[in-house]
């Protein structure tokens, strides 16, 4: 493929990821955004293997590395769980990561790299480099971090270690030494330590960084890691001078610093407060169990036959489903027991919160693949005025979203974040196991409200009992 063949295959390309963005930013037009994405990611390949910058001799390692990576990405995204899907992405962004220090390396050892640079270009190339492995070793170290949390095989407290902030500066500064003497480096094992050491201190900055955040903040810290593993990406592009590279990382850079954005509102988080971490333990001290006042009452059970006669005398329901729904895998049945509330003239309508689940837009996907219909599918701030107007609010395996505790107790490690307002419903169920506290870790004073019920037990055999009763 000549040279302006392949430029022309990126921009088309590049065109293709924009409507791909495009596309993805509403439930409707998914699909198609997915597909104009994976068009655009084949074109990019085929552009790039035949492209002018690989030898032929090369094509066959490239052949080679690609079977065996898609074998392993098919068999991963076959037998991946739903609910496993953060850390799966968090896995892959620590690939990223991985693969700007190796091409950052590379370009630095590789004389055929930097053949030709000299001067003020070789001052850039370098910098580029020393950058480009900064970004990828703390993309690289954290995402490791988050996926070993978001798959409870690190714990999900904080770590909170004494002059953390001291650290990360003192750490900084070295970075910036270490950068001072590498650009300055008259031969490449010269230009070795320092680039060891600034790798060593972005490891460590990486792994800190995320121990220090706090359970409930990780569905930033997934986005935020999104959006690094963006700019590992476009380093990668710059080290290697591929146009397509630095357009696409940048895409994925700003997009994920917009969710992380939207995430931070969602949560009534600063985004600044997240990264300096702590959040789940009151603000640097460690959280009562319960985060504050313990809530008090008697908690009322109700059957499976009860709930359908609520929810079939009902006018008006608001189902808010959650992470137990996703577990669960609830969501068809949901979906008849709308369908057929709805064929009886009751409006039926979902809340759904920005991080209700375990990854943005968890709750749309599922909803979406039971062809719950888009239209009755509300966001929080457009259904929350709603609930004293409504008969039933049916919450189904969430917690924390719907938890009162985060607008009334200002001890709460949750305090302050939005939520869902279902006991201002006429009455209100909660769906789930047990008494059990959700991702955050906070006892939810709305189970002991006079108007909410307990429908205790899994999600889906509890609501196909639901829908049993229903149509008896
Ligand atoms: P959670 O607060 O985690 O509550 C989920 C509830 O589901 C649990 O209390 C659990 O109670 C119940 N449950 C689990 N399995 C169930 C089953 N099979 N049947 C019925 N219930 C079941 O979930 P949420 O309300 O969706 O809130 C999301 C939380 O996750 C927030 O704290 C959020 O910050 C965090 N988070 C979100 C994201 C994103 S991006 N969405 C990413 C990481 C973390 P039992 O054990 O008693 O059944």
């Amino acid at each position: 493929m000549s040279e302006g063949m392949a430029t022309v295959s990126y921009i088309g390309a590049t065109i293709l990821f924009i409507l791909s963005l495009g596309g993805l930013s509403n439930p409707e037009s998914s699909r198609r955004g997915n597909l104009y994405g994976m068009i655009g990611m084949a074109l990019a390949v085929v552009a790039t293997i035949f492209g002018p910058r690989v030898s032929p001799a090369g094509i066959g390692w490239i052949v080679g590395a690609m079977v065996a990576g898609g074998a392993i990405g098919l068999y991963a995204a076959r037998t991946v769980q739903m609910t496993q899907m953060p850390e799966l992405v968090a896995l892959m962004h620590s690939l990223v990561g991985l693969a700007a220090m190796l091409v950052g390396f590379a370009s630095y050892v590789d004389p055929a790299a930097s053949a030709g640079f000299s001067g003020a270009e070789k001052t850039i190339h370098e910098a580029e480099i020393y950058i480009g492995i900064l970004i990828g070793a703390v993309t690289f170290s954290g995402s490791i971090i988050a996926f070993g949390k978001l798959s409870g095989k690190i714990g999900g407290k904080p770590l909170l270690l004494p002059g953390r902030h001291w650290m990360n500066l003192a750490g900084l500064l070295v970075v910036i030494w270490m950068g001072r003497q590498f650009l300055h480096a008259e031969s490449i094992p010269q230009g070795m330590t320092p680039l060891v050491i600034m790798t060593i201190i972005a490891l460590l900055f990486g792994i800190h960084m995320v121990m220090a955040i706090g359970g409930a903040d990780m569905p930033v810290v997934v986005s935020m890691l999104n959006s690094y593993s963006g700019w590992a990406a476009a380093a990668t592009g710059f080290m290697l001078s591929n146009d397509l590279l630095i357009v696409t990382g940048a895409l994925v850079g700003s997009s994920g610093a917009i969710l992380s954005y939207i995430m931070c509102k969602a949560m009534n988080r600063h985004f600044i407060s997240v990264i300096a971490g702590g959040f789940g333990t009151g603000g640097g001290t460690p959280a009562a169990p319960a985060g504050g006042a313990q809530p008090a009452g008697e908690v009322v059970p109700i059957s499976a036959v009860e709930t359908a006669e609520l929810l079939r005398d009902a006018k008006s329901v608001i189902i808010v489903p959650g992470y137990g729904m996703a577990v669960a895998q609830a969501q068809h049945t949901v979906y008849e027991i709308t369908r057929y509330l709805r064929e009886k003239g009751v409006t039926v309508r979902f809340g759904i919160h920005p991080v209700a689940g375990r990854m943005p837009g968890h709750m749309n996907v599922l909803l979406a693949e039971a062809k719950v219909p888009y239209d009755i599918v509300m966001e929080m701030d457009e259904i929350n005025e709603d609930f004293p107007t409504t008969d039933v609010a049916m919450v189904i395996g969430a917690n924390d979203i719907v938890n009162p505790g985060a607008q009334d107790d200002p001890t709460s490690p949750i305090a302050g974040m939005p939520v869902l307002e279902v006991w201002k419903a006429r009455t209100s169920i909660v769906m789930k196991r047990s008494m059990a506290s959700g991702y955050a870790g906070v006892d939810n004073p709305l189970f002991y409200k006079e108007n909410n019920r307990m429908l205790f037990g899994d999600a889906k055999k509890m609501l196909d009992e639901v829908l049993a009763a229903m149509k008896a």
